[in-house]
């Protein structure tokens, strides 16, 4: 099937572009397509064959590698949508399951569409028993990120029942259960690290409560969940859900685009997040912070951070599409003040030394020649580390909250009538052929 009649089903070529190879005079025309909103594509799945070229973009700077309905982001005005709504709507009046149920399904759920959508999230919350041994296979000391990546890889070893991906049923529950076992694995792998029992998920708690249930409680005492850190961690969750094809959620389309299962493609995800310019930021920031220790320092990293021969940058600031203000950074600059603010807990030097970093950066002239504003990573780490996770833990949440964007994302692919496997091509700089020359010639 011609892709361009079925890949571009809700995109129609109106115009084209000529592109016209000076060394040859040969000319070709290249369709352009047109989406709902950003810029318009040149469709250039024929240039190989009608020209023997290729295109180079090796960071994908200039290269949409995909269709897709779910996210939106528009980096010079600071604008990132989920299936049409404002991240800050979502953030403010709506919760993570609905979320959730929005990235899968195109559409926000009905009271009652909702009601079983959690119910059913809820019944999968369980690990199979099993896979406790796998946790006692690790080092205590274990970056928990490792054992994010181990265990959810290992998932396919036990859900054999759902990882047939051309079954729109088993990708539903595949579906299901990696958005549903994230918290329990997350709490587990902290629990592991701590040397304290694991602590199994409640039916009767909602899931960011669930899950904080799971990671602080004890089987000694009756633990209850603060409700403000619970509503926080929700809105954590909810602004780290999804955001176009960035390095993690490509990594996911790439490994499920040969038809890989589920389980493997998410594990793949959290690898390419578990990156310090990706994911691993906001425990990166963390650092940063502990590092300069005080106001009186930061035009010493602020200096570094310009200087190009020293390989030192601001952590939680800069990104590769945000031009302006990560929408995100805002509100979690939001949940961090009410976290904060929260007599349940300590307080947190850190902020202030956060906020006049951000102060200086934003005032240099570097930062602002180079566009350069606090991402989500840069708040996320002090609110997480107020909440009481330990630094190894940001990027563990990140991925929990990320996978349900992962695996839209990866539905959205399979679901592609046009999509085939992945195979970036090359500029090749190696040597030409040449003869094979016996270990006895040899210099
Ligand atoms: C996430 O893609 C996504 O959507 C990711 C994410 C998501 O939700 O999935 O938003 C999550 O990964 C957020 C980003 C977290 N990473 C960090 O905070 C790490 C610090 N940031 C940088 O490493 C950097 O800004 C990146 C990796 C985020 C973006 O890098 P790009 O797009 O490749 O930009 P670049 O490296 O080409 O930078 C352009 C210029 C360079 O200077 P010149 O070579 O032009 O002289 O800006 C400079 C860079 O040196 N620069 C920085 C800087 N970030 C970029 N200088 C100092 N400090 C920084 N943080």
């Amino acid at each position: 099937m011609d892709p361009q009649s079925s890949a571009a089903a809700t995109v129609v070529p109106r115009e084209t572009v000529t592109l016209i190879d000076n060394s040859t005079d040969k000319r070709v025309e290249l369709p352009l397509l047109d989406g709902t909103l950003g810029p318009k594509v040149i469709d250039i799945r024929k240039l190989y064959s009608l020209t023997g070229l290729f295109t180079y973009d090796p960071g994908y700077t200039s290269t949409g590698s995909c269709e897709s309905k779910i996210t939106f982001i528009d980096g010079d005005e600071g604008i990132l949508i989920h299936r049409g709504y404002p991240i800050e709507d979502l953030a403010e009046h709506s919760d993570f399951m609905e979320v959730c149920y929005l990235l899968l399904y195109g559409e926000l759920p009905t009271a009652e569409q909702k009601e079983k959508f959690e119910h059913d999230i809820t019944m999968h919350t369980m690990l199979h028993e099993q896979l406790t041994y796998l946790f006692r296979g690790f080092r205590r000391d274990a970056h928990p990120m490792a054992i994010m990546c181990g265990v959810v890889g290992a998932l396919s070893a036990f859900y054999h029942d759902s990882t047939d991906i051309t079954d729109p049923h088993q990708r539903m529950v595949a579906s299901y259960r990696l958005i549903a076992k994230m918290p329990t694995i997350a709490a587990m792998a902290y629990k592991f690290s701590l040397g304290q029992p694991f602590i199994y998920p409640r039916n009767d708690l909602k899931y960011a409560e669930n899950f904080l249930y799971m990671i602080f409680a004890v089987p000694c005492e009756e633990y209850t969940v603060s409700p403000v850190l619970a509503r926080a961690m929700d809105r954590i969750f909810i602004l780290h859900a999804d955001h176009e094809q960035n390095a993690s959620t490509s990594t996911v389309r790439l490994a499920g685009s040969s038809g890989a299962n589920p389980f493997a493609c998410i594990a793949a995800g959290i690898a390419s997040l578990w990156g310090p310019a990706h994911g691993g930021a906001n425990e990166a920031v963390l650092n940063m912070l502990q590092e300069i220790g005080s106001k009186d320092r930061i035009s010493e990293y602020i200096k570094r951070a310009k200087d190009r021969d020293d390989p030192f940058r601001l952590m939680g600031f800069g990104h590769r599409v945000y031009k302006n203000y990560d929408p995100r950074a805002a509100v979690m600059q939001k949940v961090c003040h009410e976290v904060l603010d929260d007599p349940s807990v300590r307080d947190e030097p850190l902020l202030e030394l956060a906020m006049e970093l951000e102060r200086i950066a934003l005032e240099d002239d570097y930062f602002i020649k180079k566009k350069l504003y606090p991402n989500v990573d840069f708040y996320s780490g002090i609110t997480l580390r107020a909440m009481g996770f330990p630094t190894s833990m940001f990027t563990v949440l990140f991925a929990l909250a990320r996978t349900v964007g992962w695996i839209a994302q990866w539905k959205e692919m399979i679901e592609d009538s046009s999509q085939k496997i992945g195979r970036p091509r090359q500029i090749y700089t190696g040597y030409a052929k040449r003869p094979y020359v016996p270990l006895h010639q040899r210099g």
